[in-house]
């Protein structure tokens, strides 16, 4: 199993389920694994807090039973991420990241956000690593409070959503702001619009965790594009 905890030597390819073969499931992700790719990425929508409903503990639990060694870092795209902590640790996720803007800061107050702290200790609590999420257009600085208690920070760089779309290249500042702000045993992601051609500009940002669904999974070449992954000199 891999040591997220571990400063990588070169980026880490987080492979994105979202654009695997639901129909084949196990065996697309045995292929891209068996390429090089590091782990797995789990996008969890509820339909609220992303407009569209994807998977949730059912399909942890069935990655987990045909790949019993993969790390699976998953991503909760959800309203409520406090309701399927429990649910999630018993299927076999590793890593548990919730938004920053469904808890307690001034952005979510109005909306009866909750206690990212309380959250954060309930996940490490079930043996999972705990992950903080910001999505474009929210400042990089709510994230301030979670620093020194999360185990990964994930920029996107897509609205949640779909695989497929477009990398905006303006939230890479707060790549750099986090790369500034935490220690070598936390791991900076970035998610979304992330190919052979935008990648490059991720990593130099200090991102050393890499999430690709579509331009993985969709590639007529995906050995090319998890080496290509691998290959950008890391920047923290
Ligand atoms: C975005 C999801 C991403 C998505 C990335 O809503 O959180 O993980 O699967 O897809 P690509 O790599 O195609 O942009
Ligand atoms: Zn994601």
């Amino acid at each position: 199993m891999l040591d997220l905890k571990q400063q990588p030597s070169h980026p880490l390819v987080a492979a994105s389920i979202l654009s695997a073969d639901f129909g084949d499931m196990a065996a697309d992700c045995r292929r891209v694994l068996g390429m090089g790719a590091d782990l797995l990425h789990v996008d969890v929508m509820d339909g609220h807090f992303a407009p569209n409903l994807t998977m949730g503990a059912d399909m942890i639990r069935g990655v987990r039973r045909h790949l019993p060694d993969v790390y699976l870092d998953v991503h909760l795209m959800v309203e409520r991420p406090q309701d399927y902590v429990e649910a999630f640790a018993a299927a076999g996720a590793n890593q548990f990241a919730f938004h920053v803007e469904v808890c307690d800061t001034q952005l979510a107050k109005d909306a009866g956000g909750i206690d990212g702290h309380a959250l954060i200790e309930r996940i490490h609590g079930l043996g999972m690593e705990a992950g903080i999420v910001v999505n474009p257009p929210t400042p990089v600085e709510t994230l301030e409070p979670y620093l020194d208690a999360v185990d990964l920070v994930l920029v996107m760089s897509v609205n949640p959503g779909w695989s497929g779309q477009s990398f905006m290249p303006e939230v890479l500042g707060k790549t750099r702001w986090v790369a500034d702000r935490v220690g070598p045993s936390t791991r900076i992601e970035m998610d979304g619009g992330l190919s052979p051609a935008t990648v490059g500009r991720a990593v130099a940002a200090g991102a050393d965790t890499l999430v690709t669904a579509s331009a993985l999974f969709g590639s007529d070449d995906p050995q090319s594009v998890i080496d290509t992954f691998h290959a950008c000199p890391l920047a923290r």
